[in-house]
């Protein structure tokens, strides 16, 4: 199995990559995927501080120190996802190699679906060595105008490492009502995706869980659906709002099967696909 590796960076700090992180690797597994989330900011520990997650026997510091395998030092997290954190003590910063990620992240991708990792602020050689190796950085930026720069700089400085950008994720969208719509736009970027701000964020970090497990249906929790689906280059599922449990999830498999199957690339109606053109498809061209 060769998995696909994703750096997810951010100019500004503080702007929501740990929570896209996380709830990306979430929605990925939702979707049936092997996730392993690599917390690298190898400074301060983020994934750790918002995912309740089981202690390992290694860190992530004593495996670029080359004193752990990499797999022993991952763990499961809420979510059906795993997760490899880094160690909290101030020595361990000073042990750890950054430029043995390469081959833990070449370890990992032979091992899960997709590896995610999460990226530290600021600008070193240390923090740069995730956007070089992976296959696709997300970049992560609130609607503000500095922090948009900013974005505009890292999306830069992939490509000057040799990296590849997927493209923006927009959090906190509608904190402030400040339109900037115009500076994305101008942007040589796509938007992957667009999160609302959300109080229910804040919550399940305190809970210690993803919000695809904490709160499936707020609106952050949706979008970050929306994301991972993205991210894996599929539609998501459809929904039916009414109901859950099995029956809905079952009904929810088959539908988009239907869906899938019938190969037109959605030129046509939902209504005309699902019922193989009986219905829906003629009426409105
Ligand atoms: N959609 C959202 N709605 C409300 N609050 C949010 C949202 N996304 C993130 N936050 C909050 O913003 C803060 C920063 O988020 P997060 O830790 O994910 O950012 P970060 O980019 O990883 O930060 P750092 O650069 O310090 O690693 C957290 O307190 C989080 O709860
Ligand atoms: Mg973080």
């Amino acid at each position: 199995m060769t998995g696909r590796v994703f750096a997810v960076a951010s100019g500004k700090g503080g702007v929501g990559k740990t929570t896209t992180a996380v709830n990306a690797a979430a929605a990925m597994a939702e979707a049936g995927r092997s996730v392993v989330l690599v917390d690298y900011d190898l400074g301060m520990a983020n994934v750790g501080a918002v995912l309740d997650v089981e202690q390992a026997d290694a860190t992530l510091h004593d495996v670029l120190a080359g004193e752990a395998d990499a797999m022993d030092a991952v763990a499961e997290a809420p979510g059906g996802f795993d997760v490899m954190v880094g160690g909290t003590d101030i020595e361990d910063f000073g042990r750890a190699d950054p430029s043995k990620l390469r081959d833990v992240a070449g370890e990992l991708r032979e091992k899960y679906d997709v590896v995610i990792v999460d990226t530290g602020g600021g600008l070193s050689h240390d923090t740069t060595v995730p956007l070089g190796l992976a296959d696709d950085t997300v970049l992560v930026s609130t609607p503000q105008v500095a922090a948009l720069e900013n974005t505009e700089k890292t999306l830069e400085l992939v490509e000057r490492v040799g990296g590849s950008v997927a493209g923006l994720v927009l959090t906190r969208v509608g904190a402030s009502d400040v339109n900037t719509d115009e500076a994305v736009d101008a942007m040589d970027v796509d938007v992957l995706g667009t999160v609302p701000e959300d109080s229910t964020v804040a919550a399940s970090e305190e809970a210690g869980e993803p919000l695809l497990e904490y709160a499936p249906e707020s609106p952050a929790g949706q979008s970050y659906r929306e994301l991972g689906y993205e991210l894996l280059g599929e539609s998501p599922p459809v929904s039916f709002r009414d109901g859950d449990g099995e029956e809905s999830a079952a009904a929810n498999a088959a539908l988009s099967e239907m869906v899938d199957d019938s190969g037109d690339g959605g030129s046509r109606s939902l209504l005309s696909r699902v019922t193989g053109g009986l219905l829906g498809s003629n009426g409105n061209k």
